[in-house]
């Protein structure tokens, strides 16, 4: 008997999702209302002061978690200002990760991307990079709507444009994306890859327990 990883994804599906088609045109045909929660604006419009602040190009980190990519990120591009975004409750303290970290050139936001991606598009912001690592995986087949891809707020990432890069230990997620890509005339490249550092708290869990890692870009 084998057991599998405790980190290691196991699905039901044996191929990109046999609804994958129908669920983005869907999305694509319709356009996304659902209101706006109260502090999603008010956080959107936090960022948008800091952005004035900072007067740097940006940067997603969207599901950022604790925020350890938003700061290696943030390093690796001190001519940028990152915006590093998570619903859960996880935020570090801006000052505490400045003392810590020496940079300031980002900040964290507890918010909830499906507001905040069409917030950001609808304000007609010019993002250079967006970053989606290691998001959810939801590997049950009937859960695809809750990836991003499969959700309805695709469309909204893709309009946001930039250069995406989305890594995940699940290879499926990453060929499904790349196949949603696709839909809308975008291509994209799926690859296994190393990470050097690692930049994000999963990243080294997965890395660790020697899980392969995968990574998608795409030029938006
Ligand atoms: C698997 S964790 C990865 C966290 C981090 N990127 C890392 O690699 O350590 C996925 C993250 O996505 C966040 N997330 C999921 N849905 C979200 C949403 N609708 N809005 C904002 N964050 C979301 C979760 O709160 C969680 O922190």
């Amino acid at each position: 008997m084998s057991f599998a990883n405790s980190h290691e994804i196991i699905t039901n599906q044996d191929g990109l999702n046999e609804n994958l088609d129908d669920i983005v045109n869907k999305h694509l045909a319709h356009e996304f209302r659902k209101p706006y929660q109260q502090h999603s604006i008010d956080g959107f419009k936090s960022v948008e002061q800091e952005i004035a602040r900072a007067g740097k190009p940006i940067i997603f980190d969207s599901c950022c978690g604790v925020g350890d990519s938003t700061i290696n990120i943030a390093r690796q591009h001190p001519e940028h200002f990152v915006i590093g975004m998570d619903k859960s409750g996880h935020r570090l303290n801006k000052n505490e990760a400045y003392e810590q970290h020496g940079v300031d050139n980002f900040m964290l936001l507890r918010t909830d991307l499906n507001d905040f991606w069409r917030l950001a598009l609808e304000a007609e912001f010019k993002i250079d990079k967006h970053f989606i690592l290691y998001p959810n995986p939801w590997p049950k087949a009937k859960h695809i709507q809750r990836r991003w891809h499969g959700s309805a707020v695709f469309p909204t990432i893709v309009a946001l444009g930039g250069e995406l890069e989305m890594r995940s230990n699940w290879r499926l997620y990453l060929d499904e994306f790349s196949h949603a890509l696709s839909i809308v005339g975008k291509s994209s490249d799926v690859k296994e890859f190393t990470p050097e550092p690692t930049i994000t708290p999963f990243e080294r869990k997965y890395q660790a327990s020697g899980q392969a890692l995968f990574q998608l870009k795409a030029q938006l």
